[in-house]
């Protein structure tokens, strides 16, 4: 029997983010957590123009973890950081719940990424001077939470992925597997609406991946995230929802997904 606690992810004491997840409605199509139309970007190298997006449109859905494949440089990690608000598209729309991102401000879309959308990379980027409970805590204190509710979610959130023994290591100190399921409970600490991951388990050998991304899944679709994860590893694309396969500048969907099983 597990002895981890199941604290409802949903309840975010006093975070600034905004309205709850809404459930779908009867009879309405479901509305996408996130939608990108259009998405283009060349990348200029001397006078070689290289265009790497060539329109991408694809949508995001509450509670679907979503793979996305191609072969190395056909564009993943460009379109996730564009669909993060990190980059900007040369042309194309972001929506972001109800926001449309083109007609912010750096400093609206700074908010909306804060409040809406968790990253987990390949490599964990934890902060090695902190525990992992304070790299927990890190993301809801500059999101405004005292440092008590901070470091209770915190502690529910590392429980959540068996960790509730380490919360006082060090990054250092803890496993590969370990320093990554702290960093996808960090990206989630502040009740994000979307959950966008870069090879997440690319530096974990097979069976740690294979552990770290149940967890992943299992917590996407415990809290009704919507997920876009990146990856080389055709076994775990199987296991997701759907699959997106970036081709040729553009995005098709892959009728191969979700016959995997657990
Ligand atoms: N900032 C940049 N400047 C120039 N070229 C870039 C830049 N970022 C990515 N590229 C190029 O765009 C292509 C897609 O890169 P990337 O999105 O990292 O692919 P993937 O994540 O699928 O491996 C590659 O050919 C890469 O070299
Ligand atoms: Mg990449």
């Amino acid at each position: 029997m597990s002895d981890r606690s199941e604290p409802r992810l949903e309840q975010a004491p006093g975070t600034s983010t905004t309205g709850s997840r809404s459930a779908a409605v009867p009879g309405q199509p479901p509305k996408p957590a996130m939608s990108l139309e259009g998405i283009c970007r060349t990348f200029e190298q001397g006078s070689v123009k290289l265009e790497v997006l060539r329109g991408v449109s694809l949508r995001l859905f509450p509670g679907e973890i979503v793979a996305l494949v191609g072969p190395s440089g056909a564009g993943k990690s460009t379109l996730l950081q564009i669909a993060g608000l990190l980059e900007r598209p040369d042309a194309g729309e972001i929506r972001i719940g109800d926001a449309e991102a083109s007609r912010l401000n750096d400093q609206q879309r700074t908010l909306l990424r804060r409040s809406h959308i968790g990253f987990v990379y390949q490599f964990h980027h934890l902060l090695p001077e902190f525990s992992a409970l304070e790299n927990v805590m890190l993301p809801q204190l500059i999101a405004g939470l005292s440092k008590s509710e901070a470091r209770e979610r915190a502690r529910q959130l590392l429980a959540l992925v068996g960790l509730h023994k380490r919360e006082d290591h060090r990054p250092a100190r803890l496993s590969g597997g370990e320093q990554q399921r702290v960093a996808i409970v960090r990206a989630i600490a502040n009740v994000p609406h979307v959950l966008l991951a870069d090879e997440p388990t690319g530096n974990l050998d097979p069976h740690t991946a294979t552990d770290v991304f149940s967890e992943l899944r299992r917590i996407v679709h415990a809290t009704r995230l919507a997920a876009l994860i990146a990856t080389h590893n055709f076994d775990l694309a199987a296991k997701m929802d759907r699959v997106l396969e970036v081709y040729e500048g553009g995005v098709i969907e892959r009728a191969d997904a979700g016959r995997a099983g657990p």
